[in-house]
């Protein structure tokens, strides 16, 4: 089911391992539902996501990539297979969760790795974001300490960046806009062996 079928948007998250079972479980704690996808067999992880909660939904990879916001949650070096399917990735949101750490910057061709997994998505709206968190954090119920987790966000499409916010604040966390990817983006990107200045930064933003 898509946004065009039922004007609702609807949510798929590839890759389930530490980062994809932790976003699996912001969806669950607040009752919206999301298929999650690997390279395997639907089967294979469906107790899995059914300890998480009912509206986790195991999919194949060719399922996952009908939604219309996808989290890319896969090793970075994954991303292009995931990219492979489909031939072109118009009408999709794309949020990029991954971390290329310890990736040559020049296999980059010299671009921030959010713009190069960007160009792998040909025809897609990306959003950096949600990857300063590890797992063990972006795990919890982000209501702590009477405020609630930041999570920062990035992206070159001011449509897609408020997209994302918005669902963002719809999973509990209160997203921060950092700017365009190549801008103060790159303050959640890594770079070679550097990691971007805010990620693992765990912070909390309350009301004034
Ligand atoms: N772990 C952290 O604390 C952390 C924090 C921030 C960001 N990140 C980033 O988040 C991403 C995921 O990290 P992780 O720790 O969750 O990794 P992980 O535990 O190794 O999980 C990776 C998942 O991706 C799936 N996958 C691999 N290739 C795929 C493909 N072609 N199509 C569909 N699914 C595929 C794997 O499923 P299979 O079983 O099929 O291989 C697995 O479920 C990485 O880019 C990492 O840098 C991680």
């Amino acid at each position: 089911m898509n946004k065009s079928e039922n004007n609702v948007a609807s949510y798929s998250i590839i890759g389930f391992g530490h980062i994809g079972k932790a976003l699996a479980k912001a969806f669950a704690r607040k009752g919206i539902k999301v298929s999650v996808a690997t390279t395997r067999d639907p089967e294979s992880f469906a107790s899995e996501a059914a300890a998480i909660g009912p509206g986790i939904i195991p999919a194949t990879l060719a399922e996952a990539v009908k939604a219309d916001v996808i989290f890319l949650a896969v090793r970075f070096e994954s991303h292009p297979d995931v990219a492979k399917a489909l031939p072109s990735w118009q009408g999709k949101t794309i949020v990029d969760v991954t971390n290329a750490y310890g990736v040559a910057p020049e296999k980059l061709g010299g671009l921030p790795s959010a713009r190069f997994v960007a160009q792998a998505f040909t025809g897609g709206r990306l959003v950096k974001g949600f990857n300063h968190l590890i797992a063990g954090i972006l795990d919890q119920d982000p209501a702590v300490h009477g405020g609630r987790r930041v999570v920062f966000l990035a992206s070159d499409d001011d449509g897609a960046a408020v997209e994302v916010a918005a669902l963002a604040e719809k999973l509990g966390f209160s997203p921060i806009q950092l700017g365009g990817l190549s801008e103060d983006g790159l303050l959640v990107q890594a770079h070679g062996n550097t990691w971007g200045k805010l990620i693992f930064q765990d912070l909390v933003k309350f009301k004034s």
